[in-house]
């Protein structure tokens, strides 16, 4: 029995996630799923009404008693510091030590991407994002604060072993994969010192993997080779705020923030899977998110839970549903976000 940590936290995040929630309900009944859910409330309203972002204890505990976690959204205007995301989200991908940022960059059918004369098969890769350093390391600080001398220092930390450990990920993934190349991007031009532990970190991995092409671009110039040629892409590495921003644009070309999946994931270890998108809060309660984001990422944690073929029959369900123009409205369809998620659900059948 797998046990799952659900966490659906603000805005969408509780709308899309219950979703996500109904197909495992399905799977459950009719392919014999065996997995028990949890459910924890941890996002803005607990901390607007206890001040309690990440409870004491609940890395360990989310460690000891779960094999992964099902997250939804972080982020409330209510709280502008984004105080509760950063301990929540960052606070488990730092704490648990979550070092892969999964996000695949998909096009399901033709007609969602936005680039025109695009195959499915011409938008087909995957992003690995460094998710535990980088400037997302909250190292850094004021002098002379408020003042119109004011000096704003906000650190990056590029550690040997953070830089490798990604790197070494996205080769074994194309090899695995049979992918035949992986591209690196930094800011190498400008970034002397981070850049330049990647740029020799890259090297150094590529020669172990003689039959993986190893190919470097700066990452301004990825950006816009994403949406002029996203064909020529198959795995992509790159540093923490540099697939933040990316992997955006590769929602963007898959035909958006609604349907583009991610894991943040250490193997072997609990590992957290959420939608790339936010809690999105001008949607929020209104029934209009798309769901499937967040149902392509619980196929995402049910591959890494070993229920391979599930996932795939998840996967094939949405992308039925899809072609069936049987969605949201933000891919052309006219459902309501539960109405797509039973539209999925109705598409898995019975068996
Ligand atoms: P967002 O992803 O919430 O929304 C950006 C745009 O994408 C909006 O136009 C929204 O309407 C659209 N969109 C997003 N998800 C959608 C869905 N499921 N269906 C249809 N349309 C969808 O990003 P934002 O507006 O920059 O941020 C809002 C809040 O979410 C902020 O507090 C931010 O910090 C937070 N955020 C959290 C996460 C996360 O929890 N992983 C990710 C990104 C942003
Ligand atoms: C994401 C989000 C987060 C990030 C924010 C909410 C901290 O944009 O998951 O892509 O920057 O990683
Ligand atoms: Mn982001």
């Amino acid at each position: 029995m797998k046990r799952i940590a659900v966490i659906p936290g603000d805005g969408i995040g509780p709308e899309v996630t219950r979703e996500a929630v109904r197909v495992i309900g399905h799977l459950q009944e009719t392919r014999g799923l065996e997995v028990e859910l949890v459910d924890f409330d941890w996002g803005a309203e607990k901390f607007l009404r206890d001040g309690v972002t990440l409870p004491d204890g609940a890395l360990e505990m989310l460690s000891a008693e779960f094999h992964a976690i099902l997250g939804g959204a972080f982020g409330d205007p209510r709280i502008p510091t984004n105080k509760h995301a950063e301990d929540i989200l960052l606070g488990m991908r730092r704490g648990l030590d979550l070092y892969i940022n999964l996000r695949p960059v998909r096009l399901l059918h033709e007609r969602l991407t936005p680039l025109t004369n695009r195959k499915t098969n011409e938008i087909d890769f995957v992003v690995f994002r460094e998710n535990t350093e980088g400037a997302y390391c909250a190292a850094g600080g004021f002098l002379k604060h408020g003042t119109a001398d004011e000096i704003a220092l906000q650190d990056e930390i590029n550690t040997r072993r953070g830089v490798e450990r990604i790197i070494v990920a996205a080769f074994e993934y194309a090899r695995a994969n049979s992918r035949t190349k992986v591209t690196m991007a930094d800011k190498s031009n400008v970034q002397r010192f981070g850049g330049d532990l990647w740029q020799r970190v890259f090297k150094e991995v590529a020669a172990g993997y003689p039959e993986i092409a190893a190919n470097h671009q700066y990452v301004d110039a990825m950006a816009m080779h994403m949406v002029l040629d996203p064909s020529q892409y198959q795995v992509i590495v790159t540093n923490n705020l540099f697939g933040d921003i990316l992997t955006d644009v590769g929602a963007a070309i898959q035909g958006g923030l609604g349907l583009a999946a991610s894991g943040n994931i250490h193997p072997g270890k609990v590992s957290l899977f959420e939608p790339v998108h936010g809690s999105a809060p001008p949607l929020a309660g209104k029934g209009v998110a798309n769901p499937i984001g967040s149902i392509l990422t619980l196929a995402m944690m049910l591959e890494y839970l070993g229920f391979q073929k599930l996932s795939d029959e998840v996967e094939q369900a949405v992308r039925t549903a899809v072609s069936e123009n049987e969605t949201t409205r933000d891919l052309g369809g006219e459902l309501s976000t539960e109405q797509a998620g039973a539209a999925i659900v109705a598409r898995l059948g019975k068996h």
